[in-house]
C-alpha cells in the first residue's frame, strides 16, 4: 500500500485517483491508508475523511465478496424500494451498511443510480436489476452464491 501511495509524489490533485486505486486493491480504504495519504499529499486526515464520506463508492469498512446496493432515491422509493430493501435485510439477516458474518454479502443503499424509470432497482456486483419484485430477491442472492461456486471450480 505504501508503494502505491508513494508513487503519486505529493500531488494533491491525485487524491481521488489514489483512493480509487486503494479501494480497488483492498475493497475498502484502511485507516492506515488515510494517514499515509495525509502525510504524502499534505492534506489533513479530516479533509480525506470528508471526501470518503461524500463519495458513496468508497468504503471505510471491509466489504463482503458480493455487494448489493438498493436504490432508495425518490423514484425507486415510491415504486416499492423499501420493501425490496426489507426483503434483502430479511434474507441476509443484516441491516443496510452491514456485511454478513461469513463475509459473503454487503448490503448498502444509494440515492439514485440514474435509471429511475426502471425502479425499484438494485445492483448486485455491478449488475442492474430493474423493476424488481420482492420475490426476485432470493433469486439474486442465489445467483451471487452460485457465481462464487462456479468461479472457484
Ligand atoms: S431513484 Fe432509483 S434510479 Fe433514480
Amino acid at each position: 500500500m505504501e508503494k502505491l501511495i508513494d508513487e503519486f509524489e505529493g500531488d494533491q490533485r491525485e487524491l481521488i485517483h489514489i483512493l480509487h486505486e486503494i479501494q480497488k486493491k483492498f475493497g475498502y480504504i484502511p485507516a492506515q491508508a488515510v494517514s499515509r495519504i495525509s502525510k504524502q499529499l499534505k492534506i489533513s486526515e479530516s479533509e480525506i475523511f470528508g471526501v470518503l464520506t461524500f463519495y458513496k463508492a468508497f468504503s471505510l469498512k471491509p466489504r463482503g465478496e458480493h455487494l448489493i446496493t438498493v436504490c432508495m432515491g425518490t423514484a425507486c422509493h415510491v415504486r416499492g424500494a423499501p420493501m425490496i430493501l426489507d426483503e434483502f435485510k430479511r434474507k441476509l439477516g443484516i441491516e443496510s451498511g452491514e456485511t454478513t458474518e461469513d463475509n459473503q454479502f454487503t448490503l448498502e443503499t444509494v440515492n439514485c443510480v440514474g435509471a429511475c424509470a426502471l425502479g425499484p432497482i438494485a445492483k448486485a456486483d455491478g449488475e442492474y436489476h430493474g423493476q424488481l419484485k420482492t420475490r426476485e430477491v432470493d433469486k439474486i442472492i442465489k445467483e451471487l452464491m452460485n457465481k462464487k461456486r462456479n468461479s472457484s471450480k
